[in-house]
This record gives C-alpha cells, structure tokens and sequence, in this order.
C-alpha cells in the first residue's frame, strides 16, 4: 500500500490530507459519522480569547459553485475550549491543529499560551483575515509590517510549530509570505476566503448581515492553485505550503500538491460531500498506486519541474538537484 505520511515542522502526519478551519466544527461533531482518526489532521474552528456570539443572520448564502459566509469567527472562547471540547478530542487519535485569531497581538498570543500544554493540539494556525483594533482596524494579515509583527511576536513566546493562514486579498501574495519566512513562520496555509457580495434582486438588498462576506468552495480552486504556484515558485521547498481552496476530489489537491502543496485541505466541501476528506485519501493512495509513486513528497511541487526560475534562498540547481532526489530533500523548516 502507498505510503502517505508525511513529515512537516518536524511532525509525523500519517496522511497529508487534513480538515480546513470553520468547516468541520471540533473535530467531534463528525465522529458520529466516520472515524475522523484517519484524517492526517483536524483543524479547530478559530478560538479567541473571550467567547464570540458570531454575526447576526442571514450570514451564509450560496454563489456559483461556492458559498459566501460571514459567520463572524463564532466560538466558545479558549477557556470553555479547554474545558469543554478538548477531553472529547483528546480520544480521537489524530493530530489537531489549533486555528488562533485575536483582535490585538496580545490576545494571539495569550490564545497560543493557553493551548500550550494541550498536546493534542500539535502546532497553530493564525487566522490573520481580521481586524488590529490597537492598528485602527487594519487586518493583520493585509499590512505587511503588522503581519510581521505578529509572527515575530508569537514565535518568540510559544515552542509549537507556527503556521500562518493567508489572505488572497491581497494584490502580491508572496510578499506577505516573504514577511512570514522572515519572521520565521514554520508553514504557511493557502488560502483563506476570498472577499465576497451577493444582492436579493427581490429585495434590492445585500443577501448577508454584514453585506460582504467570505467567498469559498470549488469557484475558489483556481486562484489557490495560482497562490501556491506563485508562492512555491519564490520560496520552493524553503517553507512548506499546506494548500486550501476548492478542494472536492483527489484531482483537485493534485493541482494544490503540484503547484507546491506539501498537504492540503478540504473545507467548504465537507458540507456537501461529508465523506470528500476520506476520499481524497483513498484518491490519492490509488493514484499513487497506480502511478508507481513511493512517496508523497516525490509530488509536492512536480507541475514546476521543467519551469523553475530560483527563489531568494534556494538557487535553480539545488532546487532541481532536490527534485530529482525525490523532492523531499529541503522539505524542512
Ligand atoms: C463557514 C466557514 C467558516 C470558516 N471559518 C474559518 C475560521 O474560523 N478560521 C479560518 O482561518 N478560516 C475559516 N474558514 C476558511 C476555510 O478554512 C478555508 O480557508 C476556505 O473556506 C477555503 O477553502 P474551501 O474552498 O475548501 O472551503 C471558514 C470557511 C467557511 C466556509
């Protein structure tokens, strides 16, 4: 049988296929469905420091081939977190990765801080799509000068890995990953939602609360692909990319993984198809089968083989010199 685990910032994943933010609750919800243990990870609706009740409704509402939402980062708060949700996760045998956001630096880190000692919880993901009230509301992850500080910050505080989420509503994607290698990000996650509008024609009204919102799913494929290839073509295998965006099928996280993915997500499609995270996995084991491909990391990056132009870090021939090793060779931060 194909092997699919993987190792990314030093951490054994048994597959790289993982459960993208805001799309699979806790991870508990779907054990009354499928055995969530055999996802490479889970990642945790985002936790704030204090609770948040979320935005008023109508706050989701479907677009072609994709949905918008404006759920407003609704959560329990990391306290109740941890009283509540973590004993229940502590029974599921995978990997959980701790989706964090905040309205100032502070509050990242003390969320981070809390989650600590909870060793379910192998590394964090920061949400950086929400607003610096301390900046005059500027979104983190939009100024890169604000993002850098944050990354700085929490890094110097916290011994898990760090992964940082980024905004594609930005006009040059890989100047705010640069920021991130510089600040020393141990992985960088590609892409949250894209920024959204749907009007009622009835009414003559926006559909959603807070008019704009989040645009996901399969309409959203081909602008992830296009940031990770961007990315992947700066930095190559200096920093790994875990790739979200419009993932339903197998075929879809080929186009992530060779654009540069070394994991990937699937999100929005968990509320069509519950199962698509189990069949990607499978997807990806016969195809690798079938292909004769040993080990995953032989694909991550494959689409840029013939169309390398050299990276900041690595040149040309390292790079190539680590692809034709099988291009696992600088998979590491
Ligand atoms: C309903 C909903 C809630 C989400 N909540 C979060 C969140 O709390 N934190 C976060 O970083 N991303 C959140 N996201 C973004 C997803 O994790 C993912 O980046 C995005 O939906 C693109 O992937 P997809 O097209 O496969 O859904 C949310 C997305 C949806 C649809």
């Amino acid at each position: 049988m194909a092997d699919l685990s993987i190792e990314l910032f030093g951490i054994r994943f048994k597959n790289p296929v993982w459960v993208a933010s805001g799309t699979f609750g806790y991870g508990i919800e779907a054990t009354r469905i499928y055995d969530v243990s055999k996802l490479g990870a889970v990642v945790t609706k985002g936790i704030s420091l204090r609770p948040r009740p979320g935005n008023e409704t109508p706050r989701i509402i479907e677009t072609p081939c994709g949905m918008l939402n404006s759920i407003g980062l609704q959560n329990p708060g990391v306290e109740s977190f941890l009283k509540e949700l973590y004993p229940q996760i502590e029974k599921i045998d995978t990997h959980f990765i701790a989706n964090v956001f905040g309205e100032s630096e502070e509050e990242y880190v003390e969320v981070c801080l809390a989650l600590e000692s909870a060793h379910k919880i192998v590394a964090y993901e920061l949400n950086v799509s929400c607003p610096n009230v301390k900046k005059g509301g500027i979104v983190f992850g939009h100024d890169p000068k604000v993002l850098g500080s944050l990354v700085e910050r929490i890094k110097a505080k916290i011994r898990k890995p760090l992964l940082v989420k980024l905004s594609p509503n930005v006009s040059d994607i890989t100047e705010f990953a640069k920021v991130c290698v510089d600040s020393g990000a141990d992985g960088l996650v590609l892409i949250n939602t894209l920024l959204g509008m749907r009007i009622n024609i009835r009414k003559a009204r926006p559909e959603l609360s807070t008019k704009t919102g989040g645009l996901s799913g399969p309409a959203i494929l081909p602008v992830a692909v296009r940031m990770i290839w961007q990315t992947f073509e700066r930095f190559g295998f200096r920093i790994p990319i875990v790739g979200v965006g419009g993932i339903t099928t197998h075929e879809d996280a080929l186009e992530h993984i060779y654009a540069g993915a070394s994991a990937v997500q699937v999100g929005t499609a968990n509320f069509y198809e519950p199962f698509a995270p189990l069949k990607v996995i499978e997807g990806l084991r016969e195809f690798m089968e079938r292909e004769g491909v040993e080990s995953f990391s032989k694909l991550v990056g494959k689409a840029h083989r013939l169309d390398i132009k050299g990276d900041v870090n690595l040149s040309q021939k390292t790079l190539q010199d680590s692809f034709r090793k099988g291009g696992d060779t600088e998979c590491r931060p």
